[in-house]
């Protein structure tokens, strides 16, 4: 089978780790209406790992992506990264959310275009690098339409041409293609795999898709129902077999039959705990 079981904390990945969370836990609000979203975890995150999470609804994975995007503060611990605590957004960390979140009024390039600018980049070279990530994700002709004359689909990978034009050192992506139909789905998880071979990026990678987990990552952790431990840890080695049919073998439904198992028993109590919230 090509996942096996890996400590993601070990000494040596602690040494060599690009991200480090370190007993980070989050509670929202006080009192009797206090939710642990998550309870204290530790992880480390090597330079060009590619890490999906996945766990069901609720368990707190965006909480956790939105603590090392630096949007929230952790209630205790923190998460570090090349040796400094993050408190705050960064340039260094790019974000792609659920739905595209462009701005309507601007045109695909400016849409991509306006990090740059923002960080002061003359109007120039903030298009003239717009204009390379539109190509890198298969939109150089689309740069003078408006989000609304793309589909879905388009919309998202602008979203990621928007995170790659700053050159982060981490992608941090939140089920980035949960509203895309399969077609365009698998298509867009090619063209991911391709851009990280291409920039050895680190990625965070949220998704509720076991088989997008199992095609894009190098390392895989399925978290508990909330508050979300992180209840299996693996490496994971389908990303490096160039066949875009590699979903179709008997060690990837050997593989996905083992993480749904172990999803499957977290649903379950996530929709019990729903039931007597
Ligand atoms: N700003 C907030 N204030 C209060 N509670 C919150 C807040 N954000 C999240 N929560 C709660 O924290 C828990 C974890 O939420 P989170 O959004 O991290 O889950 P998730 O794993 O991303 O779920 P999904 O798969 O549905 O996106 C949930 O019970 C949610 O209601
Ligand atoms: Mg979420």
């Amino acid at each position: 089978m090509s996942i096996e079981p890996i400590d993601l904390n070990s000494p040596e990945r602690r040494r060599d780790a690009k991200l480090m969370i370190e007993g980070l836990s989050k509670t929202y609000g006080g009192g009797a209406d206090a939710v642990q979203a998550l309870p204290p975890i530790d992880l480390c995150i090597g330079l060009g790992d590619f890490l999906c999470v996945v766990g069901p609804s609720g368990c707190g994975k965006s909480t956790l992506l939105n603590i090392v995007a630096g949007f929230e503060p952790p209630t205790s611990g923190r998460a570090v990264l090349d040796g400094r605590v993050i408190t705050r957004p960064g340039a260094e960390r790019g974000v792609v959310f659920q739905q595209g979140a462009l701005f309507n009024w601007l045109t695909t390039l400016e849409n991509v275009a306006f990090g740059p600018r923002a960080r002061g980049i003359p109007a120039a070279e903030a298009r003239t690098s717009a204009q390379e990530m539109l190509e890198m994700v298969g939109l150089g002709s689309f740069a003078q339409k408006y989000p609304y004359q793309l589909s879905g689909g388009m919309q998202q990978r602008v979203g990621i041409a928007r995170a790659l034009v700053n050159n982060p050192e981490v992608l941090l992506m939140d089920e980035p293609f949960a509203a895309l139909d399969q077609q365009t789905r698998e298509l867009l998880q090619e063209e991911v795999r391709r851009i990280w071979q291409e920039t050895g990026k680190t990625v965070m990678w949220i998704t509720h898709s076991i088989e997008e987990a199992l095609f894009l990552a190098t390392h895989i952790i399925v978290m508990s129902a909330r508050p979300g431990r992180i209840k299996a840890a693996y490496r994971s080695h389908f990303s490096e077999n160039p066949d875009p049919l590699v979903g179709a073998t008997a060690e990837f439904t050997a593989a996905r039959r083992e993480i749904v198992g172990l999803l499957r028993e977290e649903s379950q109590k996530a929709r019990l705990q729903e039931e007597l919230a």
